[in-house]
């Protein structure tokens, strides 16, 4: 009896022991293929001055799917119309609440990611600047017109679309400021996109990487003096 209880636990030790041999070199070799990654919830490390141009890449394929609405269409006329030089805040062509006060969400809830609004039968264009939340600091709604006599006031040329290639072909310069237009998807894809500059890879991501700011000279306007007759 003891000596078959002695064979028996012998066993029992010997398989225990084979188990933890088995165990120790599995987790070795386990080890031995693990690569130290770093679980990373950034896409990758982003220059911080073309922070901007990646605001809305998620959205980037979704763009590069959506059909165009060949009957809703903006052009870059209509958008210069509602502005009142290049690179001026343009005011906001339709009616608003009383409680729109300052804006923010109210604003947002059209302008956050576009789409149809029936009662202006227009695309809402996408705000380029969502966290600028004080809205109407800077847009006004369109009170009047013809009201002020026209002076000679030297208003800043906007730069053309279409004639900003080196070579035909080649990825065309960004001819406007970089400035306000940080955030490249929101004015040059989806359907409020004014149509002549809207792109046609959205889904290239990096816009930056490609098309290169304007480093032209510009032209000085010299310091504006208003013209004070009894001075
Ligand atoms: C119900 C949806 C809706 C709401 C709410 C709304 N908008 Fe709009 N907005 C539109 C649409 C649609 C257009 C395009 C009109 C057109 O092109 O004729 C537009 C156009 C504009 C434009 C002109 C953009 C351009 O490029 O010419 C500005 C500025 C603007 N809105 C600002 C605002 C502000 C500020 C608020 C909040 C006080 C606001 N909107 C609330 C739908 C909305
Ligand atoms: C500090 C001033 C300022 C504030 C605050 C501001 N904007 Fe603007 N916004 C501008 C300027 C300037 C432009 C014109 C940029 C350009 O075309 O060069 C602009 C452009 C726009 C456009 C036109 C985009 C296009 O397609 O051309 C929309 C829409 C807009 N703003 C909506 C809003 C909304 C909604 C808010 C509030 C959440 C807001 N803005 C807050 C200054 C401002
Ligand atoms: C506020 C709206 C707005 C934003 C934001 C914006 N753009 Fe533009 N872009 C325009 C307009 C409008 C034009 C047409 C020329 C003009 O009037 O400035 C243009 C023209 C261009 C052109 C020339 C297209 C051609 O056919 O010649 C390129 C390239 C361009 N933009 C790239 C960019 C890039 C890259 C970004 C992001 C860093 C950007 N844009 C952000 C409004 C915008
Ligand atoms: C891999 C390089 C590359 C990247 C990245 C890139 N583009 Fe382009 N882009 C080009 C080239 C090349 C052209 C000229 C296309 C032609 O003439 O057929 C162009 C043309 C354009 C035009 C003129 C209209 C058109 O579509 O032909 C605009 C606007 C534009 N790009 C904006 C953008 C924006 C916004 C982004 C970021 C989402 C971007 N591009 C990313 C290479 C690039």
């Amino acid at each position: 009896m003891k000596k078959r209880l002695g064979i028996i636990s012998l066993f029992i030790i010997l398989f225990i022991a084979f188990i933890a041999v088995w165990n120790f070199s599995y987790q070795i070799g386990k080890e031995e293929a693990y690569i130290p990654f770093e679980r990373s919830t950034e896409v990758s490390s982003i220059i911080p001055s073309e922070k901007g141009v990646f605001e809305r890449s998620e959205h980037a394929l979704d763009y590069a799917n959506m059909p165009v609405d060949e009957n809703h269409q903006r052009s870059l006329k209509h958008y210069y119309d509602n502005r009142a030089y290049h690179g001026a805040p343009p005011s906001i062509p339709h009616p608003i609440k009383d409680e729109m006060t300052i804006g923010a969400n109210t604003c947002l809830k059209c302008h956050e990611n576009g789409g149809f609004t029936e009662k202006f039968n227009a695309y809402a264009p996408v705000v380029p600047h969502p966290e600028l939340v004080n809205c109407r600091q800077c847009h006004v709604p369109t009170n009047a017109s013809g009201v002020f006599r026209p002076f000679e006031h030297r208003s800043v040329v906007a730069p053309k679309a279409g004639i900003n290639n080196a070579l035909a072909g080649s990825p065309p310069i960004i001819p406007h400021q970089i400035q306000m237009h940080e955030n490249c998807l929101s004015c040059h894809a989806g359907p409020s996109a004014p149509k002549e500059i809207r792109v046609t890879h959205p889904e290239r991501i990096n816009c930056r990487q490609c098309h290169v700011p304007n480093n032209k000279e510009m032209t000085d306007i010299g310091t504006f003096k208003r013209a004070i007759s009894n001075e």
